[in-house]
């Protein structure tokens, strides 16, 4: 694609040009926008950029570790990469929390704060690195859609608590599928680069109600699942979002010859162009037969499976 082709190499350039030698700080989140951010600003001024990367215990299963892989040490690019196991942190922050709004407000504040140390430690910087993309430049500006009916951290926030001089925002005049396209010109692997959308409060808005390690654990082992099994049926591209989630209920169900009371763990798929309004995704049955036995069978404490039938509106992609 020569177009990316040129934006690749002209913000390469402009980048190198704009930091000198001056240091650059990066929140990474292995998300698409902040990966094929850090991995630019890699290529323009390699180790004098560092990548703090927070885990907050609310990521998929095993994801933590495959950013770290990709960015990492072992890793393929020029950078320092700070990974911060805050999960505990944000466990206790989260015990017995059970709105929604207070939960990602939490969520938000203690990832700043743990931003905000790592920062300190690693003293003043030049640049703070954002991967904004443009329809985030469009949704936060004045004018635009004004009900919040959730509040996204991920948007806005971080630059107060950090001292540093400049922002650089090298993705901010490009939609999604550019930023894609320029991920894939920087050579970024394709499952990064195709990821689907994952939100910054993570699993901590998937599980309905009080977060729990034990709930948290649950829902990662389901969720693995249902992403196998979508993926292994050559679905994952015919669907734009899908996700496991644990619901707050418990209900009766039979083991053997023992009464069980254990939870309900909701499969959800949709199919969307905006995430505005989305559609529930008419699965083949036997996807969500095969998941489903296997969710009874290898997850602990879930002995019900339900799959989410309902569109956005009147529901929401993500349960909280
Ligand atoms: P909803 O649930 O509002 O989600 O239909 C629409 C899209 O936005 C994602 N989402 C978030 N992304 N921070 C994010 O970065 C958030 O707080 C957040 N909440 C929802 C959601 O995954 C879906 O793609």
């Amino acid at each position: 694609d020569w177009k990316m082709d040129s934006f690749v190499e002209d913000s390469i350039k402009a980048v190198r040009e704009k930091v000198g030698n001056g240091k650059v700080l990066c929140a990474l989140s292995g998300g698409v926008d902040s990966s094929v951010a850090a991995v630019l600003l890699s290529k323009a001024v390699g180790s004098q950029l560092t990548c703090v990367f927070v885990d907050h215990g609310l990521l998929r299963k095993n994801e933590g570790d495959e950013v770290e892989a990709v960015f990492g040490p072992e890793g393929s690019y020029d950078l320092n990469f700070i990974r911060v196991n805050a999960q505990e942190r944000f466990y206790e922050k989260l015990k017995g929390v059970e709105e929604p709004e207070r939960k990602r407000k939490i969520i938000g504040e203690e990832f700043i704060r743990v931003f905000e140390e790592e920062a300190k430690k690693i003293g003043a910087v030049d640049f703070l690195v954002q991967g904004t993309i443009y329809p985030d430049v469009v949704e936060s500006g004045v004018g635009g859609e004004s009900t919040v009916i959730k509040s996204h951290h991920n948007v806005g926030g971080l630059p107060d608590y950090v001292d540093f001089k400049e922002i650089i925002e090298p993705l901010r005049n490009l939609f999604k599928d550019e930023v894609r396209k320029a991920g894939l010109e920087l050579g970024i692997p394709e499952y990064l680069v195709f990821r689907q959308p994952f939100p910054g409060p993570g699993l901590g808005i998937r599980i309905i109600g009080e977060v729990t390690a034990e709930k948290v654990k649950m829902v990662q082992e389901a969720d693995a699942i249902w992403r196998e099994e979508i993926a292994n049926a050559g679905w994952d591209k015919k669907v734009n979002q899908y996700f496991a989630a644990l619901t707050n209920m418990r209900s009766v169900g039979v083991m053997g010859d023992e009464r069980t009371y254990d939870y309900a763990i909701a499969l959800r798929a949709v199919t969307t162009t905006d995430f505005m309004t989305a559609e529930s995704a008419e699965l083949p049955w036997e996807i969500i037969g095969k998941a489903t036995s296997r969710i009874i069978n290898e997850v602990k404490h879930v002995n019900r499976v339900l799959y989410d039938c309902t569109g956005k509106p009147p529901a929401t992609i993500e349960m909280e």
